[in-house]
């Protein structure tokens, strides 16, 4: 059998030949000491036009294994991630026409359906267990706000591998005590993500422990980037806008990847419009995105950004204070036309009122900013007549449990019949879109 893929350094071109090579030399280029590696396949490009064929019924993200940097199948740590269904939201769609004149398609990815821990770093999760499975790897370190230490500890655990997991101290409670529950390790630290990040290098480097490199890892670029195959595959073509709450910046970078690697083919098409939205308690992408367009995107533009030390928000999974990624997102937006907003992070508990009542989905609180983001967006024009809109949204609320406690509002303590009175959900209408009128 032929090598199946190796590595190029995206700082010296050096080329590394596989992930022994790159673990074993502490996750850097050997040549010059970057970190930022490439996966390039071997594999004939144009089979990807036939995985993309709609119609099949996948099981996993797997289906798509000739393009994902793994060798054997044996290893396949899987639990049916990677193929959320992509749905049309009506409600979404009657709002645009009725307040802007605009005939839209939308789409809103259900990650919040992934068998694992419902969300979209699932994929990651998926591919890390099961490329470490195939090297040896015993033990791993991740530092996240939440939701990839989840989906690592997990199926890391299915695998056998033991995850030492940093989450910052304003995580989710509920999310980090589902780790701790798999009998993997979680330290919760006193300081921000970027605090939790550092710690965690610490340890890994203390410990002799391979660590996730963040954002670029390949482990989270090349099972994030089979997204643009699922858009392909399951809308028959690309969106013309992509919305998403964006923190760190894989799910874009891992798209713009799935875009490079495919180009000539003309198998994916043209990378859609990138619309990233922040909350607004934590939004330095979004405040350097708009000072540089005020300023008309002076030379070096891309590398003024703040630093947000210590955020106070209400959706710490987001809360990417230190956005090292921005030069390359902000590059990604501007090229494809994009754009960034911020919404209002009180709005998410609204937010997520009016999509429970529309279409009974219940989303967590980061698929709630990523959805304000689409009224953003047609407020300020953003979106145009006739175009295919695609909301990926992250995660359900399996592990949100105060968030859900703040979106209910029916609940009632009675003592006897006559506190009741005959119920018709229609009545809830006008309150769940009251926050939306004067949107
Ligand atoms: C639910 C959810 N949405 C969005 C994001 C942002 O992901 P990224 O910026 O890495 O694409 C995250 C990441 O933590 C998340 O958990
Ligand atoms: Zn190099």
């Amino acid at each position: 059998m032929g090598k199946k893929f190796h590595f190029v350094c995206q700082d010296c071109d050096h080329e590394i030949d596989n992930f022994d090579e790159w673990f074993g030399n502490g996750q850097q280029c050997p040549s010059c000491g970057g970190k930022h590696i490439r996966t390039v396949y071997h594999t004939d490009k144009s089979r990807l036009a036939e995985l993309v064929r709609g119609g099949q019924r996948l099981e996993s993200m797997w289906h798509y294994f000739d393009f994902l940097p793994l060798n054997k199948a044996e290893n396949i740590i899987s639990d049916g991630e990677g193929v959320s269904p992509m749905r049309r939201w009506k409600f979404l769609e009657d709002y645009a026409r009725d307040r802007y004149g605009k005939i839209l398609e939308v789409y809103v990815n259900r990650n919040d359906y992934s068998p694992a821990t419902g969300t979209f770093k699932d994929k990651g999760g998926s591919l890390a267990a099961s490329v470490l499975k195939e090297h040896g790897i015993k033990s791993y370190v991740v530092a996240s706000t939440g939701n990839t230490a989840n989906a690592f500890a997990q199926y890391l655990a299915k695998a056998g591998i033991s995850a030492s997991v940093f989450v910052p101290q304003d995580s989710l409670r509920e999310n980090f005590v589902h780790i701790g529950a798999l009998g993997q390790k979680v330290y919760v630290v006193k300081g921000d993500y970027a605090y939790a990040k550092k710690l965690a290098a610490d340890y890994a480097k203390k410990h002799n422990i391979l660590i996730s490199t963040g954002n670029l890892d390949p482990l989270r670029l090349e099972a994030k980037k089979t997204t643009a195959f699922e858009m392909k595959r399951q809308l028959g073509r690309m969106p013309d806008v992509y919305i998403q709450a964006i923190s760190g910046g894989t799910s874009p970078l891992a798209l713009e990847k799935a875009f490079d690697d495919f180009k000539d083919t003309g198998i994916l098409g043209k990378m859609p419009r990138m619309i990233f939205i922040q909350g607004d308690r934590c939004d330095p992408q979004v405040q350097a995105w708009n000072k540089a367009k005020a300023s008309g995107f002076p030379d070096g533009w891309e590398n003024d950004y703040p630093v947000i030390e210590n955020p106070i928000t209400l959706v710490p999974t987001l809360a990417t204070g230190n956005p090292v990624l921005y030069p390359l997102l902000a590059k990604l937006v501007k090229k494809t036309g994009g754009e960034y907003f911020s919404v209002k992070e009180e709005m998410a508990v609204d937010m997520a009122r009016l999509v429970a009542y529309e279409v009974a989905v219940k989303i967590g609180p980061a698929s709630a900013v990523g959805l304000l983001g689409f009224f953003e967006a047609l407020k300020h024009n953003a979106i145009q007549d006739g175009e295919m809109v695609f909301i990926n949204i992250g995660e359900g609320v399996r592990r949100a449990v105060t968030f859900v406690e703040e979106v209910s509002y029916t609940t009632e303590q009675i003592t006897d019949l006559d506190d009741t009175e005959r119920f018709d959900r229609k009545k809830y209408r006008s309150f769940v879109w009251k926050p939306f009128e004067n949107y």
